[in-house]
């Protein structure tokens, strides 16, 4: 996948969207499966109870050839705090362990830690960011016998710095803490491979890296916790849920793997192959190649702005997709709504402007945000 893919989607020629971590636009191939869905609602009595199931394996499998894992340890999951919610229920935290998260961390990633702590007497310890922006080290800092769990992405949501996760599995597996990985900010544009950090889950919506629609993720879980208590008790995650006349005779097993955490109404017939859809576009262009050429794109951003005399998180810390500029002083809310005038779309995260570029940009897009961000630092 070495050439822009914008010809995919719908984006106007006067726009330079770089804001895909606050908001995926959808591929045009998406658009028409969530159309087609719809549709099917509309006429219902040419749909088959079928329709109920083999989407569902299809997105499962398409989810977990991104990171490595079986489609049996997927289950769907509307919101990243829901899967998160699934891992606070399943994970036994004592009094006076610890909970390990980042500072200033996505809060779906906090409330639910936040509750777990107040239930069970832990304490939470917020890993502080570091100036050369080594969180593995920070993180590494807390972890102890007394740690009952890690929760942290892979990249810092705000700029894109990256925790290197591999250290912090290492530490998490000598103690016997637990590890939760919140992927929405990075799977799909990083490589992320459950084999070589071993989480016990690992959450993500599809609405902003994976191009997919809103309201629609998954929940991996790693085997030894495939047998816990799901957030909801709905009947298609029971062992023969496909038989429709059958439904009232209760059974008590659930379907294989992580399917007893599956959302309810997970068929979803819109949102489904949505996700597929968006999914297949990752299966045919490659995680490494979509991590490559996002790469290019965000290493030729942070050279342009160190010339402008601006600064970034050194290479070594910066992920491939996402590129926090801290601005010398300026105001970036200022500066992010003058660039919004001139239809550069960005996002400010604490006190730095957030670029987050997707296949559909090009380095003329890098270019031209460079061309009105220096419009708009004049005096
Ligand atoms: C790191 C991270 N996790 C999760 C989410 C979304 O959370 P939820 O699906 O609970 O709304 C976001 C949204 O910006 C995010 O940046």
């Amino acid at each position: 996948m070495p050439e822009c893919q914008k010809n995919l989607f719908d984006i106007p020629s006067d726009v330079t969207y770089l804001n895909c971590a606050y908001m995926g636009p959808l591929p045009n191939e998406t658009v028409v499966a969530g159309q087609r869905g719809i549709q099917v609602k509309q006429h219902p009595w040419s749909m088959p109870t079928a329709n109920f199931f083999p989407d569902v394996v299809r997105s499962k499998a398409l989810f977990a050839s991104i990171i490595g894992a079986k489609s049996d340890d997927i289950s769907i999951a509307p919101s990243a705090s829901y899967g998160i919610a699934t891992a606070a229920k399943n994970l036994v935290v004592k009094k006076g362990q610890s909970i390990v998260l980042l500072d200033e961390q996505f809060p779906s990633n906090v409330y639910a830690w936040r509750r777990k702590a107040r239930e069970t007497g832990a304490e939470i310890k917020f890993a502080k960011r570091r100036d050369d922006y080594d969180w593995a080290l920070s993180i590494v800092e807390f972890i102890d016998e007394n740690t009952a769990l890690v929760a942290v992405g892979h990249v810092h949501w705000t700029d894109g710095s990256v925790i290197d996760l591999a250290k912090v599995s290492r530490a998490c597996k000598a103690v016997g803490a637990a590890l939760v990985i919140d992927g929405t900010q990075s799977l799909g544009v990083m490589p992320f491979d459950v084999s070589l950090i071993q989480p016990d889950f690992v959450v993500t919506v599809v609405y902003k890296w994976l191009l997919g629609p809103y309201s629609y993720g998954y929940l991996y879980s790693a085997p030894k916790r495939q047998n816990g208590i799901p957030l909801e008790e709905n009947w298609i995650t029971r062992k023969g849920s496909d038989n429709f006349a059958g439904l009232v005779d209760y059974v008590d097993d659930y379907g294989p793997g992580a399917e007893r955490y599956d959302q309810g109404e997970r068929s979803n017939f819109a949102l489904t192959p949505m996700a597929i859809a968006s999914l297949e576009l990752f299966e045919k262009w490659s995680v490494h190649a979509v991590a490559d050429y996002l790469e290019n794109l965000t290493d030729k951003a942070a050279d342009a702005a160190i010339t402008l005399g601006l600064s970034v998180a050194p290479k070594q810390a910066r992920s491939p997709h996402m590129l926090g500029i801290r601005l010398n002083g300026q105001d970036p809310q200022a500066i992010a709504a003058k660039m919004a005038v001139a239809k550069v779309i960005i996002s400010v995260r604490g006190t730095a402007v957030r670029i987050a570029p997707h296949v559909y940009n090009d380095e003329a897009d890098i270019d031209r945000f460079f061309n009105v961000l220096e419009d708009c630092l004049r005096p």
